[in-house]
């Protein structure tokens, strides 16, 4: 049992330390006050995610029982059967081949975002650089129209934090996350959205009686809420760690294939989502330690990421590591269908900073103060240019 508080302002800019503490204290630690109980190591988040008979997403997967009610169609608030009808349609556009279609497109502004920032010396790697392709590629491929591309980044962020336990962060979000909410149930409808978006293609498959018409208006939110924020906060992070580390620029710079494992070292150390929880359909032991029917269950996967169980020096950045089966995305039934897409944002911008930039210096960050999320506000960075770039 533990009262550490894990929603203070100074535990959500830096979580670490606390997590180090819940690790010690156990696989399983009951958090009264947070109302859960947290599974702060490795393997017990693997064992949890993978088993959803008993901890199950269809009450929530959040601490926020009100938001829990209100999400209840959302993909990853429902388990298999439904689940499974409703994942097979969602991924069509992030399959590897639809991928390969978009990824010119995506290429193409990769190298123009980076060229011009390169260009301009001093930039913010948290907004000018991450947020380039998720807002403007990746949003007009969901097609929800202008209103839903001005407001998603204000609406994801909100809908994160109004996942939190009842507290100011929570309640103040809350509006915000009901506007979200309010857009995907009465406009994101045909006729509004663009003929030819991922979102429409939903609801053209619930018309041919490949998924629940009534499922749609919640899905078409999963292609955005989660998909922005994630992406741009794991971009601004690695550039920190980079900049933190020039000694590791130097290595995936001498060997760029180490692109790919530096990705996953950022997203492991840096994890965007730090947590999302399932509540238990029966009594059971996880570690030894029995939880008990009914009971939020909160995997806190920025803390299972850095267990040194599972990963020696786990708080040292080394894009040598090769961490890929790291839980930054999940694991099981729900882990992350979009990853490859927030994968391949990362490194085409990357593949494109390689050869044009020997070092970051690091002018000034802000991390974001979020009750779900982890990252930077701001990363502002001078980017030393590459001989002859
Ligand atoms: C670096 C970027 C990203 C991170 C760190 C991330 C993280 C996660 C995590 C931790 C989960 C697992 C939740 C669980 O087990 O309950 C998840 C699921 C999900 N993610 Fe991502 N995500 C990212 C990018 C994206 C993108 C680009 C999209 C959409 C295009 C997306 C859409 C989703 C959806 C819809 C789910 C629910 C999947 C399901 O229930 O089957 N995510 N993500």
């Amino acid at each position: 049992m533990s009262d550490i508080d894990l929603f203070t302002d100074e535990a959500l800019r830096n979580p670490y330390p606390l997590y180090d503490e819940l690790r010690h204290i156990g696989p399983v630690v009951h958090m009264p006050q947070h109302g859960v109980y947290a599974i702060p190591q490795y393997e017990p988040v693997r064992e949890a995610s993978l088993n959803w008979e008993v901890f199950t997403s269809t009450r929530g997967v959040t601490l926020n029982d009100g938001f829990n009610k209100a999400t209840e169609g959302v993909l990853i608030c429902s388990d298999p059967p439904d689940h499974r009808t409703m994942r097979k349609v969602f991924e069509r556009p992030l399959l590897p081949a639809a991928l390969k279609s978009i990824e010119p497109a995506l290429k193409d502004e990769a190298a123009k975002v980076v060229q011009r920032l390169v260009e301009q010396g001093r930039f913010d790697a948290a907004t000018e650089l991450a947020q380039h392709l998720p807002l403007t590629i990746v949003s007009k491929l969901v097609g929800l129209g202008d209103r839903g591309r001005e407001q998603m980044l204000d609406w994801a962020a909100a809908s994160f934090d109004a996942s939190g336990p009842i507290n100011k962060r929570t309640t103040a979000a809350l509006p915000k996350a009901q506007e979200l909410i309010g857009f995907g149930l009465n406009e994101a409808r045909p006729g509004t959205i663009d003929r030819d978006g991922w979102a429409a293609a939903l609801f053209t498959a619930a018309e041919r009686g490949e998924l629940p018409a009534e499922k749609c208006p919640f899905m078409v939110l999963d292609y955005t809420a989660p998909s922005l924020d994630t992406t741009i906060l794991a971009t601004g992070s690695i550039i920190w760690l980079f900049a933190q580390h020039p000694d590791q620029w130097d290595l995936v710079r001498e060997k760029p294939s180490l692109i790919r494992h530096a990705i996953n070292e950022g997203l492991r150390l840096e994890s965007p989502i730090q947590r999302f929880t399932r509540l238990t359909t029966r009594e059971h032991e996880l570690g030894g330690v029995v939880i008990p029917a009914g009971a939020r269950v909160m995997l806190l996967y920025g803390s299972a990421n850095r267990d040194e169980r599972k990963y020696p020096a786990a708080n040292t950045f080394d894009v040598n590591r090769k961490p890929s089966d790291h839980v930054a995305f999940g694991t099981g039934e729900h882990a992350c269908v979009g990853m490859n897409l927030a994968r391949l944002e990362i490194r085409l911008l990357l593949e494109e900073l390689v050869p044009r930039v020997e070092r970051f210096e690091l002018v000034s960050a802000e991390r974001r103060v979020n009750n779900m999320l982890c990252g930077f506000d701001k990363v502002e960075v001078r980017a030393v240019p590459a001989a002859g770039a």
